[in-house]
């Protein structure tokens, strides 16, 4: 069956790589993927090396994300970097409320909001990232948890706006730790997180694209992406080498 979405791959590099490793890291990728079709393809560098990789990536068609943004665009806000310079430094994307973000840093579905409508604003494409912890699952609160962070973060969005974001269902009991959602665990959360968009927007919601995230790999997206409501994965640890994200990238936008 044809798509209906195209296919989307983030690469999240995470807290990896100096300047010189995410260029070669970066410059991989891009001659690896070049070649294939009817797919997107994006890295998230660090901070550090947004700019450079930016540069080198400018012919396409490998985009470049950040991994987190601030929601003012400028001020007294010591530490903080503003969508705007984002842009300007060559992003095309940013992800928001990643999983670590949450959980490390305190980042409530507020700031999520704030951060993904602030991205909107400077042009940007949020990934705005949901997820349940085991111990949510394990209480049966999967989908109450995913309702309450999904109209959290798209809270006063206007049609316009949601047209532009991409979700990213990343359970954090998945996050980095081998263990990925089975297929049907991902296509029964994706699901309902569409039919959630769709009674916001119900034109917009079979057009929006929903990755999953979580110990995604070259050996098990095949068999993601045949769920319907899988449109893609947000990488971590298989995309830090370029051998493995290339081969995911080629697996997941065949299937
Ligand atoms: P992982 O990370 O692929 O290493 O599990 C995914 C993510 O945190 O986005």
């Amino acid at each position: 069956m044809a798509r209906t979405r195209r296919a989307f791959f983030c690469g999240n590099w995470k807290l990896n790589g100096s300047i010189a490793e995410s260029l070669a890291l970066a410059t991989d990728v891009r001659n690896g993927v070049s070649s294939v079709r009817d797919v997107d393809v994006a890295v998230a560098p660090s901070f550090t090396a947004l700019h450079a990789v930016a540069k080198r990536l400018e012919d396409g068609p490998v985009m470049v994300a950040a991994q987190d943004c601030f929601w003012e665009e400028k001020g007294a806000f010591t530490g903080e970097v503003a969508p705007s310079q984002l842009a300007d430094a060559g992003c095309k994307l940013v992800i928001v409320g990643h999983s670590e973000r949450r959980q490390l840093f305190g980042e409530l579905d507020a700031a999520v909001n704030l951060k993904a409508r602030a991205a909107l604003r400077a042009g940007l494409t949020p990934i705005i990232c949901i997820g349940e912890t085991l111990a949510e699952r394990d209480a049966g609160e999967t989908l109450g948890r995913i309702q309450a962070q999904l109209d959290g973060a798209l809270a006063d969005m206007t049609d316009a706006e949601l047209e532009r974001i991409v979700i990213a269902y990343e359970p954090v009991w998945a996050i980095g730790t081998g263990r990925n959602a089975t297929p049907a665990q991902a296509q029964e959360v994706h699901h309902f997180i569409r039919s959630r968009l769709a009674m916001r927007a119900a034109t917009l919601a079979p057009k929006l694209r929903i990755l999953y995230g979580g110990s995604v790999k070259a050996d098990n997206i095949r068999a993601l992406m045949a769920e319907e409501d899988v449109d893609g994965g947000l990488v971590g640890g298989a995309s830090l080498s370029a051998e493995s994200f290339i081969r995911l990238v080629k697996e997941g936008s065949a299937s």
